[in-house]
């Protein structure tokens, strides 16, 4: 059973957020978790998520104002995903302040916290030279890049994919979800990721498998997707964190020396992955 090797890490909160570290039991939890590319994450001390969960939980209600937040392109905004039963209200930091309830983007700044701990704890194993953290996460190690705090339900209208299979094209996943439905692909076989009460579920992506891919310890994303949700279910809330690289941006590969593998445009990353979600299969 899955749920029983998805090891349990921990982020200390006894310290200014950039220095928060992200620790695990022993280091073979660390090993698994990088090499499923997810782990559950105790959810930090001074993380109140109740008032974000009930803000997303009344986004399902059709006259909510939030429902009026115009599109920016085709990421932000309230979403429907096509040929997947997930909607969504999705915005990058940038515009957290300006739409957002200010306690919504206090959350997220918690969640960018927690997001810079982890991406450290993961360049720490890399050994890449930390002067090259900042330019190999396009910003994001020391607190640029880019982020997205959505907030995500399910139309069980439809009868799709809750989401359909995808690796994330970011750095890091923070997902808080209020029911099962979570699967990862194991060996070709899809297992379910349960809730574990307490915890949050992290995930890594195509960036930062990209990033470390040349280094002395490379990440795996997770392939996942979230089952058709049915009306009889308990409604799926998601609060999700993505931590992303400046999306204008070029992502930059370093070994252990310090010296250049490669790169790519983030763009290029992106586009692949947006059309493996919403095509019909
Ligand atoms: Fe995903």
């Amino acid at each position: 059973m899955l749920s029983s090797r998805i090891p349990a890490a921990t982020v200390s909160d006894d310290c200014p957020s950039p220095e928060r570290q992200l620790h695990f039991v022993t280091p073979e939890d660390l090993d698994c978790a990088w090499d499923l590319g997810l782990f559950y994450l105790k959810l930090p001390d001074d993380l109140d998520l109740e008032s974000a969960r009930q803000f997303g939980s009344e986004l399902i209600a059709t006259d909510s104002p939030y429902r009026e937040i115009p599109r920016y392109g085709e990421l932000e905004g309230f979403v429907a995903l096509e040929n997947n039963q997930q909607n969504k209200l999705a915005l990058r930091r940038k515009r957290w302040g300006q739409h957002y309830p200010a306690h919504i983007a206090a959350v997220g700044r918690q969640l960018d916290a927690i997001g810079i701990a982890i991406i450290h704890e993961v360049f720490r194993q890399s050994c890449i030279p930390e002067a090259l953290w900042d330019l190999a996460s396009g910003g994001y190690a020391s607190g640029g890049g880019d982020a997205f705090l959505n907030f995500v339900h399910y139309d069980t209208r439809t009868l799709d994919w809750g989401l359909r299979p995808h690796t994330d094209y970011g750095f890091i996943t923070i997902l808080d979800a209020s029911a099962p439905g979570l699967q990862i692909e194991i060996c070709g076989e899809f297992e379910d990721v349960p809730t574990l009460p307490g915890h949050l579920i992290i995930n890594f992506g195509e960036a930062l498998k990209f990033i470390t891919a040349h280094s002395n310890r490379s990440v795996n994303a997770a392939t996942h997707r979230v089952v058709s949700q049915r009306s009889a279910d308990p409604v799926r809330h998601g609060i999700v964190y993505f931590a992303n690289p400046d999306l204008d941006g070029i992502l930059w590969q370093f070994d252990a020396a310090g010296d250049e593998q490669g790169s790519s445009k983030v763009q290029d990353l992106f586009a692949q992955l947006e059309s493996r979600l919403t095509k019909t299969r």
